[in-house]
């Protein structure tokens, strides 16, 4: 079967995001000259053979119809370890991917305007992704292709996604152990839970020129979202990276205004990663800063961080030529 070529029908995808003897319910077209022909049809397996014989071929793109998008990003999802582990797929391949997949789950995280009762069970699917976040990002540049990918999207699930990659780093950097990462990362995911309860024309304010009594509503989330985890069972790590997100290492933040003497180091971090996200961000009010940029600016808030930590983090940014 082969349909004539039309390059808005159809998307590329590395042949190597398809797990070997698994089945995906959309086609997987090849395309010769301005043909896209059926190379293996849905619901059929993709056999270790089918696999070997675009490695053998040299095929470097497979195409799927967009029609099936929404198919293949629930493929994506059930398969994103292996892919992740997969170090024979290009590391922009695997980045890509885990954006697809991290992109379809916080939208559905963050889609009530309250966290309702499908929320718990919407948020254990992140952390079995951000448990394989974590393996992944110890690959050399992944970082750098997750940090292109991540920070694009106004929505608080594009901004949550992107501080867990950069808190779930800045953890592993320290060296905590993997359940601390894993929790920090989840606390990172839903620092800005609570902002969901807050009207759209606050939340999309530059927040210094927000009148008085709006700052003092805007200032409320971190304490909103604490409280709506309080009812599932959250770990208290992550709570804390929730409640403690707009905390500064000279106690002028909120909602505590506790002193970074006080304040754990895996909240330190999520207030880092969050800061440096929230600049380095498109905003319905601003245009995002380069990373450069970023980190000058944070410097120049003197008291704003906890200075180890800012060391570390401009170490590895640098480290990962994120500049
Ligand atoms: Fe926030």
């Amino acid at each position: 079967m082969s349909q004539l070529a039309n390059n808005n029908q159809y998307f590329a995808i590395s042949p190597l995001i398809i797990r070997p003897n698994s089945c995906a319910e959309f086609g997987v077209y090849l395309r010769h000259e301005n043909y896209y022909v059926l190379f293996n049809a849905g619901g059929r397996t993709f056999t270790q053979d089918k696999r070997q014989e675009l490695v053998n071929n040299n095929v470097l793109q497979v195409y799927i119809a967009n029609r099936d998008r929404d198919l293949y990003r629930h493929y994506l999802l059930e398969n994103i370890s292996g892919v992740l582990d997969d170090e024979s797929i290009p590391v922009a391949e695997r980045a890509q991917a885990w954006t697809n997949s991290a992109t379809v789950l916080g939208k559905e995280l963050f889609e009530d305007n309250l966290p309702g009762p499908a929320f718990e069970k919407r948020y254990l699917r992140f952390e079995k992704l951000i448990e394989s976040t974590a393996t992944f990002l110890q690959s050399p540049k992944s970082l750098k292709h997750l940090s292109s990918l991540i920070n694009k999207g106004y929505e608080t699930y594009h901004h949550g996604i992107s501080t867990m990659v950069y808190a779930v780093t800045l953890m592993q950097e320290f060296e905590y152990d993997e359940y601390k990462t894993l929790t920090c990362g989840m606390g990172a995911l839903i620092h800005d839970i609570g902002k969901t309860a807050l009207p759209a024309e606050i939340i999309n304010q530059d927040p210094d020129k927000l009148e008085p009594d709006e700052q003092d509503i805007l200032a409320l989330h971190p304490m909103v979202g604490a409280r709506t985890c309080a009812t599932f069972n959250l770990p208290t790590i992550a709570t804390n990276c929730i409640l403690f997100h707009h905390e500064r290492a000279d106690g002028k933040g909120y909602p505590t205004k506790a002193v970074s003497s006080d304040l754990p180091m895996h909240t330190k971090i999520v207030a880092l990663a969050n800061t440096y996200d929230n600049l380095t961000r498109n905003q319905p009010y601003r245009k995002a800063l380069k990373p450069f940029q970023a980190l000058k600016a944070i410097m120049e808030d003197d008291g704003a961080t906890d200075k180890i930590l800012l060391k570390k983090f401009i170490e590895l940014l640098s480290r990962a030529k994120i500049t």
